[in-house]
C-alpha cells in the first residue's frame, strides 16, 4: 500500500471522504436530565472536524426513555430541543467538510436501573454479564426476557432517534450492534438462549437486527448513510468471545451485508490482534465475507499502525488518541512518533474540565 493512502480520499456511498479517518463514537457522560451534552463536548467534536477528520461521530445516543440507558448522563435525539442542540454542530463539522454521524445505542442488559425512568433492564434472555457494571462495582440486575411488545418498542425508539438525526442534518446514522450492548446480545448465543424466532439459529438471532435495520431504513433518506457497528467483545464480557467461531461471525457478516447499509464499523482493542484461533484480524475476518466498505479501530495510535490497519480495511477510526490529542491528524500526517495511550488515560472524557 502507498504511504498515501491513508490522506487520499475515498468514496463512502455519496460522500467523498477527504481522508480515512475518523472520530470513533465516545460517551462523555455530560448531559443533564433533558439528555443534552455540555457545550464543551459538543464544541470538542466540532474541533475534531476543524483538525481535519473526515468523519465525526457522536457518542452514543439513547434510543428511548424506557430501559435503553446504560450510564448516567448519556444523550438522545428524540425532543426538539435535542434536535436543535445538534443542528448548528451538525452544519460545523460540515462546514470543515466532514461528516457527521449519529451512533444510536440500547444497553439491554447492561444497564443501571436507576438512570431508565421505567426502572426495568431487558434483554433477549434473564441473565448477567460475566463482570459487574464498571461505574458501580456492583452485578448487573437480571434483565426480563424481552416479549414481543419489547422489541416493537425498541425498534421505535431506533425509529424516532434516526428521525431526529435527520431533523438534525447528520449525514448518517449508525446502529450500534457492538460491545455486549442491546442487539450484540440478541447475535450472540453467549447471551441470547431465546426458543422463539429470535433465538437458536444466526437467521433467528440475526432477525432483531434486520428488523430494526429495516424499521430505521425508510426514515433515513437515499443520500444519508446507515451503518452499522459490531464487536468480538463486550465492556462486560473482555474476555468472552461473543461469537463462536470464524463462521459464525462471517455468517452474521454476510447477512448484514444483503441489508441496505452503507458501511460496518469493525470495533476492536488491538486491531493487530487475531481472532477466533485464526491467523487473521478482524478486519480481515469481515473483508473475507464482504464488499461493504469497513471501518476498524483498535489502538491505532501512530502514522504505522494507521498504515498498517488500512491494508484490510477502509477507514480508520480513533477513540483514545484522538480524545486526548486534537492536532491527532496532522501529527498522523507529519509522522509524529507517537505512543498508545493506556485506557485510563481516556477517564478525563468523564471529568467536567473541558477537553483541548
Ligand atoms: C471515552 C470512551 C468512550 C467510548 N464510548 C463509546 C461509545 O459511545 N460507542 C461505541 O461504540 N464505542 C465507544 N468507545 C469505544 C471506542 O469507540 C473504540 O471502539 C475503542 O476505544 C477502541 O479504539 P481506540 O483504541 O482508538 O481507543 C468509547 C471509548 C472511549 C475511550
Amino acid at each position: 500500500m502507498s504511504r498515501d493512502t491513508l490522506f487520499s480520499p475515498f468514496q463512502l456511498k455519496n460522500f467523498t471522504l477527504k481522508n480515512r479517518i475518523g472520530v470513533a463514537p465516545m460517551t462523555r457522560m455530560s448531559s443533564l436530565s433533558d439528555s443534552v451534552p455540555r457545550q464543551d463536548v459538543l464544541d470538542f467534536l466540532v474541533r475534531r472536524a476543524e483538525n481535519n477528520a473526515a468523519i465525526v461521530y457522536t457518542e452514543a445516543i439513547v434510543t428511548d426513555y424506557e430501559s435503553a440507558q446504560g450510564y448516567p448522563g448519556q444523550a438522545r435525539m428524540t425532543t426538539q430541543r435535542q434536535i436543535e442542540t445538534w443542528q448548528p454542530v451538525v452544519r460545523s463539522i460540515q462546514q470543515c467538510g466532514s461528516i457527521a454521524i449519529l451512533q444510536m445505542f440500547h444497553c439491554g442488559r447492561m444497564a443501571w436501573p436507576q438512570v431508565n425512568p421505567a426502572g426495568r433492564t431487558i434483554g433477549p434472555s434473564p441473565l448477567t454479564p460475566k463482570q459487574n457494571n464498571p461505574l458501580t462495582g456492583e452485578p448487573y440486575p437480571v434483565p426480563d426476557e424481552m416479549s414481543r411488545f419489547d422489541m416493537q418498542h425498541v425498534i421505535n425508539g431506533f425509529v424516532e432517534t434516526a428521525k431526529g438525526a435527520v431533523a438534525a442534518g447528520f449525514d448518517g446514522i449508525e446502529i450500534h450492534g457492538a460491545h455486549g450492548y442491546l442487539i450484540n446480545q440478541f447475535l450472540s448465543s453467549y447471551c441470547n438462549q431465546r426458543t422463539d424466532g429470535y433465538g437458536g439459529s444466526v437467521e433467528n438471532r440475526f432477525r432483531f437486527a434486520h428488523e430494526i435495520i429495516q424499521a430505521v431504513k425508510p426514515v433515513v433518506p437515499d443520500d444519508r448513510l446507515i451503518c452499522f457497528r459490531i464487536s468480538n467483545w463486550g465492556v462486560a464480557d473482555m474476555e468472552v468471545p461473543l461469537y463462536g467461531s470464524k463462521d459464525e461471525y462471517q455468517q452474521i457478516i454476510r447477512l448484514l451485508s444483503g441489508e441496505p447499509i452503507d458501511a460496518i464499523s469493525v470495533s476492536t482493542y488491538d486491531f493487530t490482534k487475531k481472532a477466533f484461533a485464526t491467523e487473521q484480524n478482524m478486519a480481515q475476518l469481515t473483508r473475507e465475507a464482504t464488499d461493504l466498505p469497513i471501518m476498524i479501530c483498535g489502538r491505532i495510535h501512530d502514522r504505522t499502525s494507521a498504515d498498517k490497519a488500512l491494508e484490510d480495511a477502509d477507514i480508520i477510526l480513533s477513540a483514545k488518541s484522538i480524545l486526548l490529542n486534537p492536532n491527532w491528524v496532522a501529527d498522523l500526517q507529519a509522522g509524529k512518533p507517537m505512543d498508545a495511550y493506556a485506557s485510563e488515560e481516556a477517564n478525563v472524557a468523564y471529568t467536567d474540565t473541558p477537553l483541548p
